[in-house]
């Protein structure tokens, strides 16, 4: 590649802020790209981005705007998207978290030194990742999700209960996992305090302020969350509360601004060197004209291993749909499944089918290029086993034995952060953010709703009664009701 286009470096990779965007090593030359941009011109993009940043209703199944990016927006630009009225009522919010996050942080009065976030999806990937990796350890974050008795008993069995607050994340708050997990800490703390201190060290975030306020959470004590900031959209809202308290305020505003500095980008860019388009638009080409169906995230940072989880949830609850935006007819391609973790991990573990299998899954490297005062030695083995596997992927290996043969020519893009800071991880995930609605754009897809992952839902509701044995529907299916079976049977041992 490099070979036949000198130039080829300058004009592939960007930069913004503290990331640099490598994409020279995409397995795509300057015409494909051409036609490319020009698809996304005659598409609309530029509209398609000013929709979504001026507050249109981007989600048109539930007839909406997508309002994350007037999280992170100054008062001015909330006050243009939301009215006056909103836009106060948002500020107000913010207060509150600022106050909480503040109060609890305070070490010298807060008695707490554990805050644990309840929630799922959207209300856990996002504030577990920001804890992870820009958490400074005044306080410690804990994080519980699964409903898992298990997952419960190991991690109450490090806290003491009169030092743990709760902070509970349902935009919803139905969410039977998160209900569970907050019946369970409610008892826990009213077990040894009582029912009046326990209300103390609850918190709840939610778009449903009335069904908290039911569930007991004390009128202080509720977040309101905006209706229209999709779950995997809402770490920038309360829903980051979590975040904002193991980071400190200041820095949670510091991710905001960083990504609100992408929303800029986005939106005044041309085309060519827009980045997020240039993401989408490489994920456009592998999926739609290479037919490829994964595409993989790999991070070189321990402190960003919960990155490839938060992008699986927002990639493909997002574009995993097969339904055109105005619900008309059925589209050819959904976005492509994620496959990710931490780079050394992965290395060991299917990089080989990245190299060698019979298809050709497109890699997204991210890394940080200082990590401060850290040992430099390990940092540059990180680093350098990140360049060696982009490099093995292009460039391949010829050899007269045919198992030790690589094809080579296979793509990937290189993100890499100047240093792991609120404002490049608050850019980094805007990048995602942003890629992610330009290809569900392209791909005619609403990357807003998720109506797929109720049948689920539902259909759990109406077995849970049966492996009790009270429920008089019959099972959905034979399997099912085999296994349903198996189920009360190892009950009655
Ligand atoms: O998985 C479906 C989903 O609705 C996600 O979109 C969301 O992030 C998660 O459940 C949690 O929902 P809630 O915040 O309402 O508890």
């Amino acid at each position: 590649m490099f070979a036949e286009d000198q130039r080829r470096m300058e004009d592939f990779c960007h930069r913004l802020g503290g990331i640099l965007c490598d994409f020279s090593k995409q397995g795509i030359d300057r015409a494909a790209l051409a036609a490319l941009l020009d698809l996304a011109q005659a598409a609309g993009t530029e509209e398609a981005v000013s929709q979504l940043l001026d507050g249109a209703i981007v989600n048109r199944s539930e007839n909406r705007a997508a309002l994350h990016p007037v999280m992170r927006a100054a008062h001015a630009g909330r006050v243009a998207v939301l009215g006056a009225r909103e836009a106060v009522a948002l500020a107000a919010v913010d207060e509150q978290m600022r106050a909480l996050v503040q109060r609890l942080r305070d070490r010298t009065s807060a008695p707490l030194d554990t805050v644990v976030n309840i929630g799922i999806g959207g209300s856990d990937y996002g504030p577990r990742l920001l804890a992870d990796a820009l958490g400074d350890g005044v306080l410690n974050s804990r994080f519980l999700s699964t409903p898992d008795e298990h997952a419960w008993t190991e991690l109450v069995a490090t806290l003491d209960p009169l030092r743990t607050g709760f902070v509970l994340v349902s935009k919803s708050f139905t969410t039977p996992e998160t209900l569970l997990n907050a019946h369970r800490a409610r008892a826990w703390l009213r077990q040894s305090m009582g029912a009046d201190a326990a209300s103390e060290r609850l918190w709840a975030v939610t778009a449903a302020p009335d069904v908290a306020r039911g569930f007991g959470i004390s009128k202080g004590h509720v977040l309101a969350m905006a209706d229209g900031v999709g779950g995997r959209y809402s770490v920038w809202s309360s829903a980051g509360l979590s975040a904002a308290i193991a980071m400190g305020w200041d820095a949670f505003q510091a991710l905001r601004a960083g990504a609100a500095q992408v929303d800029d980008h986005v939106r005044s860019t041309p085309l060519a060197q827009n980045i997020p388009v240039l993401m989408a638009l490489l994920d456009f080409w592998h999926r739609v004209l290479c037919a490829c169906p994964v595409r993989v995230a790999a991070v070189y940072d321990v402190r960003l291993r919960h990155l490839p989880g938060y992008l699986q949830q927002l990639e493909m609850e997002s574009n995993g749909k097969g339904v055109s935006v105005d619900g008309q007819r059925a589209v050819p391609h959904s976005g492509a499944a994620l496959l990710g973790g931490l780079g050394p991990d992965c290395q060991h573990s299917f990089f080989q089918a990245l190299h060698q299998g019979s298809s050709a899954f497109p890699v997204d490297f991210i890394g940080v290029a200082s990590s401060g005062d850290g040992d430099t030695a390990s940092r540059h083995g990180l680093l350098a086993n990140m360049l060696a596997q982009s490099a093995a992927l292009m460039q391949g290996h010829q050899s007269s034995r045919p198992q030790q043969a690589c094809p080579g020519n296979r793509s990937s893009s290189t993100f890499l952060l100047a240093a792991l800071t609120p404002t490049t991880l608050g850019q980094l995930l805007a990048l995602y953010e942003h890629k992610v609605y330009v290809l569900a754009h392209l791909l005619d897809i609403n990357p807003f709703d998720q109506f797929g992952v109720e049948l689920g839902k539902r259909l759990a509701a109406e077995i849970e009664p049966m492996l009790a044995g009270t429920g008089s529907a019959p099972a959905p299916d034979p399997s099912s009701a085999r296994l349903i079976a198996e189920i009360r049977k190892a009950d009655s041992r």
